[in-house]
Parts: structure tokens; sequence; C-alpha cells
């Protein structure tokens, strides 16, 4: 059978979408997790576009070892000659090329005729070549380029040395019958096609970016690319989680396989939610929380009688861990482990440590812990790893609020410092507001802004954990901040802090550095 390559772009075209971008060490996590699921390309990003993101591709390249790892690049001398050195020291390193083929992007963005394109990427993929075996080349807005142009194009990049040349619908117009349409025309009219694997990539505007992926494939792509939970510019791009499994379920009709372990899908999509402090939508397909619930009660008989009348894959086939085991007050450290074990983590003793004390904190407010919560604490703990939090900045000491629906909120927050304490009174919009203006009464923070600010319930009932995440940006950079805590405004008080905290000590780091 033959493979089709799965190309993971969620640290460049993911990360380019609002509120998605990360720190370095979030995007480590999130390169680890893509090779313990197999992916055969990780890009890791746009080398070009900053110190940080040069940093970070080189960064990833020295990490990963059982993945290609790509850099992106306009068709540049500067642009490749950053992404060559931000990949070269990968076990094997890409170099993806790009220019735009439509009519309007070449007019209007790149004010160059017809010819100057074609010219440019000749030139620009040998460029990359002599540095490099491993191109790509992509001409962007392909889905509405003239046929005979992209055809043209790619035969002279596959004539400078291009290894993959890639397709994209970059504004999400196509539908599926052009894209397979597209794919079939180009081989079947540029020179030298058979030498090249060909890829999609899909923007998903009109909601068709699986489809369209899925498409390309019958029209001979072997390479897709695409992001964990679709995350992507405006209406993000092709989930990976669902061209993946769609192959996997359908091999019927698609008659292709991919190297990945799909075990590893559930929790490769909930780390990367964690990192960028979203959840996903319930009845998101593949991830989704209701995506293997059967609640009908039509349905519920007749999986009990045989689980295929309404399931086409098993949730274990994309690692949810079924559960027969609920965790409680009375769970010792054994149980604890075990479990969190079974759920795919792997962590030190002194995270299992960490992690063990906060699920008995955790036990004294709810009575039954299930495998979300669990799930939760890990992850909270290592994205507060991740996001190094300032052992030496401000800690929550006590707050009390005050609060109703025909009175101004009010809260009092304690904090500590080196065994300072510190308190404040503010009023607010709200008790979550009030703690807030509180907060900054003590901290008195630069000027920043206020990004993201989340709360999502963790699992069933009232005694749900609330899980809290805090974005806020200052000096071009993000800070975020978690909190977990079955009282909502805890979990608030402890995500701002948090956030707070990360800011003062840059601020503090750049200050000593000057
Ligand atoms: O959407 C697009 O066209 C892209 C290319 C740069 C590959 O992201
Ligand atoms: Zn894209």
């Amino acid at each position: 059978m033959d493979q089709v390559k799965i190309f993971d772009t969620t640290l460049r075209d993911g990360e380019q979408s609002p509120g998605c971008s990360m720190n370095l060490k979030e995007k480590i996590e999130i390169a680890r997790c893509l090779e313990k699921l197999k992916v055969d390309v990780i890009e890791a990003g746009f080398a070009i576009v900053s110190p940080g993101d040069f940093e970070s591709v080189k960064t990833i390249s020295e990490t990963v070892k059982d993945c290609t790892v790509a850099s992106l690049a306009r068709a540049t001398v500067k642009d490749i000659d950053a992404a060559w050195e931000a990949v070269k020291g990968a076990a094997d390193p890409r170099i993806h090329v790009f220019i735009a083929t439509s009519p309007l992007h070449m007019e209007y963005k790149l004010r160059m005729k017809p010819e100057e394109v074609l010219e440019q990427a000749g030139k620009m993929v040998a460029y990359a070549k002599k540095f490099c075996s491993n191109i790509e080349f992509s001409a962007e807005d392909a889905t509405r380029s003239d046929l005979d142009f992209l055809s043209r194009v790619t035969e002279i990049a596959i004539a400078n040395g291009a290894t993959t040349i890639n397709l994209p619908d970059t504004v999400g117009y196509t539908t599926p019958g052009e894209m397979r349409h597209l794919i079939e025309y180009v081989r079947a009219h540029a020179a030298g096609s058979e030498k090249a694997i060909f890829s999609v990539h899909c923007h998903n505007d009109l909601g068709m970016a699986t489809s369209n992926s899925l498409a390309g494939v019958l029209g001979g792509a072997r390479q897709i690319e695409c992001t964990i939970n679709g995350l992507g510019e405006r209406a993000g791009n092709t989930a990976l989680e669902e061209v993946v499994m769609a192959i996997h379920t359908r091999q019927d009709t698609y008659n292709v396989e991919t190297r990945i372990d799909t075990t590893q899908i559930y929790r490769s999509s909930k780390t990367v939610y964690n990192i960028i402090g979203q959840t996903a939508p319930l009845n998101k397909a593949i991830v989704g929380k209701n995506a293997f619930a059967h609640e009908a009660g039509i349905h519920q008989h007749g999986v009990l009688a045989n689980k295929k009348t309404y399931e086409i894959m098993t949730p274990e086939a994309v690692g949810i861990v079924a559960n027969n085991l609920v965790l409680g007050k009375h769970s010792g450290r054994h149980a604890f482990t075990q479990r969190i074990e079974e759920l795919g983590y792997t962590l030190t003793k002194e995270e299992i440590d960490r992690c063990f004390e906060e699920f008995k904190d955790v036990c004294d407010k709810k009575k039954n812990i299930t495998d979300a919560d669990l799930e939760a604490i890990v992850t909270h703990h290592t994205a507060n790893l991740i996001q190094e939090v300032d052992e030496n900045g401000y800690v929550l000491d006590w707050f009390q609020t005050s609060t109703s629906n025909f009175t101004t909120a009010t809260c009092t927050v304690s904090l500590k410092k080196d065994e300072e304490k510190f308190q404040a009174v503010a009023l607010g919009d709200g008790p979550i507001d009030a703690a807030f203006n509180a907060i900054d009464q003590i901290i008195k923070p630069s000027e920043h802004s206020f990004d993201i600010f989340s709360i999502n319930s963790i699992s069933e009932g009232k005694d749900t954990l609330g899980d809290v995440t805090v974005k806020i940006s200052s000096h071009n950079k993000t800070f975020t901040g978690r909190g977990l805590s079955t009282d909502i405004i805890e979990a608030s008080v402890n995500a701002y802090l948090t956030a707070m905290n990360r800011l003062a000590a840059y601020e503090a780091k750049a200050k000593e550095a000057e």
C-alpha cells in the first residue's frame, strides 16, 4: 500500500493564528509530541520572521531525531539562508520555498510578471538545493492559479531540484472535485512529475479542508499538510486527526496508509489545546468530548449489542482509555501513578510527587476524581513547568469577595512574596475583575494587553474543576498563566498571578541585561 506522508505545520501555520503564539518551551513540547505521534515532517517555523522563530526552528531541529524538520522560506536568498542556518542541525533537514502563482497574488502582492515568477522560483529552488537535498516547493494560492501555469512552475521547480511539490488551497476556496482534478492535471502535464512527491495544504474557510485534502490523495498526492486540532489562520488548516483517521478508517476508499501512531492522537490534541489555553468543541470530530459518546437510547442499545452498529472507530484507536477506575480521597499513590501512566503520561518522580499533592488537595474539595480531572492536574502542572513559573513571584495568601446582582463587587486580596505580605481591596465588574484590580494595586504591572481569559469546566457535575487560562501581552511577548480549582475565583487569581509574575520576571531579566 502507498504511504502518505503527514507534514505537520502546527508550529508554523498553526502558530501564526491569533491567540496561538507559543514560547520556545511550548514549541519543544509540541515537537516532542509530534515525534511520538510519528509525523513524517515537522514544519518548525518560518526562520526569517524573527530571532525567536529562528531560535525555535534551530532548537527543534537539534532536538527531534525521528522526523524531517522543515523551515518555511519565501523565494529569496535571505529567507533561504535563514531557513538553512536554522535547520542544518536536523537529522533530516528540509527547506520549504514558496512563491505565489495566482494572477491576483502575482499582480497585487508580488507585483511580478508571470515570467518573472517562473524565473525566481527556478533560481531560488536551485539556490536552496545547494545547501540541502530535501527541497519542498509551494505554489501559493495554487487553487486559484492557471493550471498550465501551475504545471510550468512545477516542472521548473522539479528541474531545479524540488523533491516535494505542494499545491496549497491558501484561501480555502476549492472543492474536493477541483482539488483532485488539480493534482491529476499537474501530475499529468508537468515534465518530471514522477520524480516528486505531490502535496496538499488546505485551509478550512468553507469547512472543506479535510475533504479537499483527501480528494488530493485520490488525485495522487502523497503528502498532506495539516495541524493538530486544525489550528491555523482564519478557519484553520486541515486537522491532522481527521485526515489520519479518515485514511485509517476508510482504507477501502483511499488505499493508502500513514505511519502515524493513532493512539497518540488524543494526547497530542490535549497538549496543543492545553498550551494555547483552549478546549476542543464538544462535537469536534475525533477529539471532541462527544465524539464517542452515545446518548440517544436507540444508539446505546445498538452499541451494547454490537459496538459496530454506531461506532466506526474505537476510542482506544485514538488513545482514549476506557475508565473503569474512579479515584478519590482514599486512593493511594500507587493507584494514582498507575492511572496517570495508563492515560499515556510519563512523569518523573518529582513530577508525580507534585501532581499527587495537587490530587490530594482536589480530593478535599471533590468526591470523585475522573480521568479528565487527572489529566487537568497533569497538564496544568506541565504547562506551568513549560512556562517557567517564577518561584520568586507573588503567591496567593488569601482572598475574600463580596458580590451580588444589585451591588458592585469587591475583593480583598492578600499576596505573599518572600514571606512579606501585601494586601489590597478593589471594586470591579464582578468578583474576578475586582480580584484582578486588587492584584494590580499590589503588583502595579507595566502596560500590557489582556488577550485571553477563559474558564473551562473539566468534568461533569457542580463540583467540577474550573480550568482558567489568562494570556497577556507586553514587549511583543505573550505571558500565560493557568489556574485550576473547584473555585473559579481562586483559579482565576492564580492564573492571573502566574501571568503577571512571568511578565515581571521577564522585565527584571531584560533590565539586568541592559
Ligand atoms: O497556505 C499557504 O499557501 C501556505 C504556504 C506558505 C504553504 O501556508
Ligand atoms: Zn497555509
